[in-house]
């Protein structure tokens, strides 16, 4: 009999690549910790990645899924829909956006894809700004605007997109600038930019990049994109996929980090929000969001099950301050793996802000990413009983650490100390 992993390669894309020497059959979860099929307990620092917001098993959602499956599992937008209509005022208002109108659909991807189709059809432009080290999605328009070749597995293209500098502060032409020389030069460097090209349609931009390696601009950036924006007409689509719902601790979006000049005018979510279950959307004034001249729906987009998921998720998050725990243990716990890494050669920089926390590892002594010591920390760590993520650039030599929300401080300073064995067994 083959085993489960031979199994999956024989049936599998081979892109779908898997975490661990050994892969993980991840079979129960409960809080921050989750079971593997031989019955060993980790501390989940990845959360299915970024996507167990608040807990795993947690028993408001469940309920909440069961009650309705019990009721009907699918009407379609044919119907009125309450779970959905109550979910769309909630991230309506949460939004920031006036005159919000909410459109679910059933993935990241698939959010960022309307997010194009509306702001190319609103500005009549297929020409789109995206950030470099950026990552959107699969879909061919996803992958059109992603400025992270590992993740970009085709040039061809339904969009001409020109990529931007600015995503990442500790690498690149303009790293050796202060704060506000770097948003100087990347405004420059906008413009510029736009004197060459006719009008794009947007700009796309994750505030906190994910897969990119937690990377991210000075405060302000995109706030300072924006005025330059303003005045060519163009749109700012915030991708709020990683970085929303309080995760960054500070701000409940990632854009009110540069949000002097108000939200974006357009906003994408997923991930969070549905605690596991497949929600995605998009947010837009009614303006935008009403420039499509045909129908359009998403079959899936704003199930019953999946809406209940999101109203129980949203409501646990909003009434035990779930930000407030990202903003004070997250905290906690990046000083405590700051202090980790100190100790450490292979560690060029501990970043992040709540609880999206980058861990960047380079070859001793020099400025080199080194890929092989994240996957060797990666498994030192699950050998250790954590779980977290990499990322980064075409070479991925970030670790990535993002629990859920209702991380505790003991949970926190375990998992710390966990990766402080892992990075000391590594090197
Ligand atoms: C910032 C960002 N946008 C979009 C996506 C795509 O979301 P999904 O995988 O749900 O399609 C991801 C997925 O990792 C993401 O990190």
């Amino acid at each position: 009999m083959s085993s489960l992993h031979e199994r999956h390669l024989a049936v599998s894309p081979g892109w779908l690549t898997l975490y661990y020497k050994n892969p993980l059959e991840i079979t129960h979860g409960e809080g921050r910790h989750v079971w593997d099929a031989d019955g060993r307990r980790y501390l989940d620092f990845f959360g299915g990645i970024l996507t167990t917001m608040t807990a795993h098993a947690l028993p408001e959602v469940t309920k909440a899924v069961g009650e309705q499956a019990g009721r009907i599992i699918h009407s379609s937008t044919l119907y009125l829909n309450r779970p959905m209509v109550e979910l769309a005022e909630r991230v309506a208002t949460l939004s920031g956006i006036p005159d919000a109108r909410v459109f679910f659909t059933t993935s990241g991807t698939e959010a960022n894809d309307t997010a194009l189709l509306l702001a190319t059809a609103y500005r009549r432009s297929n020409q789109v700004l995206a950030m470099r080290n950026s990552y959107h999605g699969r879909s061919f328009s996803a992958v059109a605007i992603t400025g992270n070749s590992a993740w970009s597995p085709t040039n061809l293209s339904p969009l001409q997109t020109l990529y931007v500098h600015g995503g990442v502060r500790g690498r690149g032409p303009y790293a050796h600038l202060d704060d506000a020389e770097f948003i100087a030069a990347c405004v420059a460097d906008l413009e510029d930019l736009l004197g060459h090209t006719r009008p794009p349609a947007a700009l796309i931009a994750e505030p906190i990049q994910g897969v990119g390696g937690f990377t991210s601009p000075p405060d302000g950036l995109y706030a300072a994109f924006r005025r330059v924006l303003d005045r060519h007409g163009i749109l700012w689509i915030s991708d709020e996929v990683q970085t929303g719902w309080g995760r960054t601790g500070e701000h409940f979006w990632g854009w009110q980090a540069h949000g002097r000049n108000g939200p974006p005018d357009i906003l994408t979510f997923a991930k969070g929000i549905g605690n596991g279950m497949s929600i995605g959307g998009v947010v837009a004034r009614a303006e935008v969001m009403n420039c499509l001249d045909a129908n359009s729906i998403s079959t899936f987009g704003g199930s019953p099950v999946t809406m209940a998921a999101g109203l129980a998720n949203l409501s646990y998050l909003l009434e035990h301050d779930l930000q407030g725990n990202a903003r004070r243990v997250g905290g906690l716990l990046i000083e405590r793996l700051r202090a980790v890494g100190a100790a450490s050669d292979c560690v060029r920089e501990v970043r992040g802000r709540g609880l999206m926390i980058g861990i960047e590892l380079v070859k001793p002594g020099t400025d080199e990413a080194n890929p092989q010591a994240a996957s060797d920390v990666l498994e030192a760590a699950r050998e250790g009983g954590l779980l977290i993520g990499k990322g980064g650039g075409h070479d991925t030599s970030v670790l990535r650490i993002a629990p859920p929300l209702s991380l505790t401080i003991p949970e926190a300073e375990e998992g710390a100390e966990i990766l402080g064995r892992a990075l000391r067994a590594v090197g």
